[in-house]
């Protein structure tokens, strides 16, 4: 261990966020609030997360959480008063708490809608800071996660900057922009009960109407990451930007990029009890067709190992690239392709992917549900695991895909291209098929050269199985980065 390491022994981290996995998750957001605390207590730091005590955490979860006690905190701009009850987990040595108030956190999955999730996370960034100094748990480093913790940083300079939890310095991490948390500001004003100075263009304003969560939290956090490298740079651009670009670039001294990492305990084909047959490095290739047989029989697909599987495991919106999917089906279904799609969201994805499924009895499964344990199989049994997205901050599936030695078909877009290096068909390098422009004909070329070598180049084909089973995609080299950049605040 170096020295910087032991330096930063008892760095003390708080993680804000909306999701934590496996108390909910609806994406990668919660996967990174599970993985990283871990990877980060493995360095030598004292974490605890931080998250709503939504309704829908299973009840078996529930049952092993303690109760911390209980305050009332007042939030809004008239003053009301709201119950703040702090409930606790320990899972492996990470503490979990769970901010309890039925009020807020009694409906949603865990999310409603805007309406209503802004009084919710109003109430949720306050309440979290006030537990802290509740439990007098004062952290070097509050860790805020996307726009439902955006206003830890603001209430922590403003409202609590003499109270104890004053002295912790914040990060907020951008896992998407598409969500800002806009709304009117007299809403946000009522909510919040912040000083109208806020109300400017430099923190919340957006126009003479609206403002911004995220974009007030930006402004006041001491440091911005978001998940990979090229992802800090598309975001100051107008195409990336979702209307903050500016407000990006004026603080981009303290933007920075770090690329997610998966936790590998969890995604490890040698142990995964979900897989018909687990398997490493030494008998991929024969476990990953029994695999790919298993997940055929479970999903009523023509049982043939000899068919080249494409899966898709995706939120279905817009981000994901899915027009571009849509565009090319009809063409993409020759007699060797069959495609598995795991997903729920936009009804006009969900109904076109049911089409191509009645339409292409046998070949194309469309399974619109959220499900963990097909997502592993789909994972293990697939052969190529299909990524076009729009824009795409990290990605974690074509992460989990090549430590299962499924080869993933990207845009060069985000963390997709900071983690997928294309496929050279002269060296016979590269660790899965890329495009760039955001096109369905590039998409369908990508898709073609896949095939073609699956079934014409088997050989070159396996290289890259077991190459990307091989690449490191934990998150041991990013928790370092984080740990410099708390290092650094702390001073
Ligand atoms: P995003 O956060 O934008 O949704 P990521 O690629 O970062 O995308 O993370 C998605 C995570 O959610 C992965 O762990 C993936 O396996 C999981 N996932 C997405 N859709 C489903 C689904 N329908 N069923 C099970 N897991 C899913
Ligand atoms: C977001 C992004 C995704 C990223 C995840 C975790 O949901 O869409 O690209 O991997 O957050 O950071």
């Amino acid at each position: 261990m170096s020295n910087g390491k032991l330096a930063d022994r008892a760095m003390k981290v708080a993680f804000i966020g909306s999701e934590c996995y496996p108390f909910i998750k609806t994406g990668g957001l919660g996967d990174v609030m599970y993985a990283l605390p871990r990877a980060l207590l493995r360095e030598g730091c004292e974490v605890r997360v931080i998250m709503p005590c939504y309704r829908c955490i299973p009840d078996r979860f529930k049952e092993r959480m303690v109760w911390r006690g209980s305050f009332m905190m007042d939030l809004t701009q008239d003053g009301r008063t709201y119950h703040v009850g702090v409930m606790e987990s320990v899972l492996d040595g990470v503490t979990y708490d769970f901010i309890d108030n039925r009020e807020f956190f009694d409906w949603g999955n865990p999310y409603t809608g805007l309406w209503e999730d802004i009084p919710k996370y109003c109430y949720f960034s306050k309440a979290a800071l006030a537990a802290l100094n509740f439990m007098d748990w004062i952290p070097d480093v509050i860790h805020c996660h996307d726009w439902q913790a955006a206003l830890v940083p603001v209430y922590l300079r403003t409202l609590f900057s003499v109270t104890p939890v004053g002295a912790a310095r914040s990060v907020l991490t951008i896992h998407n922009l598409r969500f800002q948390g806009i709304c009117s500001i007299e809403h946000l004003k009522y909510w919040t009960g912040l000083p109208d100075y806020l109300f400017d263009y430099a923190v919340f304003k957006v126009n003479d109407r609206e403002a911004n969560m995220f974009k007030g939290g930006l402004a006041y956090a001491d440091r911005i990451t978001t998940v990979s490298d090229t992802y800090a740079g598309e975001i100051q651009t107008d195409f990336y930007g979702e209307g903050l670009n500016s407000h990006l670039s004026y603080h981009r001294e303290k933007l920075k990029g770090i690329v997610n990492g998966i936790d590998i305990d969890i995604w490890n084909s040698r142990t995964d009890k979900l897989l018909h047959a687990a398997y490493g490095e030494e008998n991929a290739l024969q476990a990953k067709k029994l695999n790919k047989k298993a997940l055929q029989e479970r999903l009523g697909l023509a049982v043939d190992e000899d068919k080249f599987v494409v899966g898709l495991i995706s939120r279905l919106t817009d981000q994901k690239g899915l027009d571009l999917i849509n565009t090319i089906f009809t063409e993409m279904m020759d007699e060797r392709i069959q495609v598995v799609i795991l997903g729920t969201g936009d009804p006009r994805y969900e109904d076109a992917f049911r089409y191509y499924e009645s339409a292409y009895k046998g070949q194309v499964c469309a399974y619109i549900k959220y499900d963990e344990s097909l997502a592993h199989q789909i994972y293990a049994g697939a052969d190529a695991l299909l990524v076009p997205s729009l824009f795409e901050p990290c990605g974690l599936t074509q992460l989990i895909a090549m430590r299962y030695g499924t080869i993933p078909i990207v845009r060069e877009t985000g963390g997709l291209k900071d983690t997928v290096e294309p496929y050279n068909e002269y060296t016979g390098e590269g660790n899965g098929f890329t495009f760039d422009r955001y096109r369905a004909d590039l998409l369908l070329d990508a898709v073609r050269r896949a095939e073609w070598l699956y079934f014409e180049d088997r050989g070159r084909w396996d290289a890259i199985v077991l190459r990307d089973m091989e690449k490191d995609v934990s998150w041991e080299h990013s928790a370092d980065l984080y740990l410099k950049l708390y290092g650094e605040l702390k001073g």
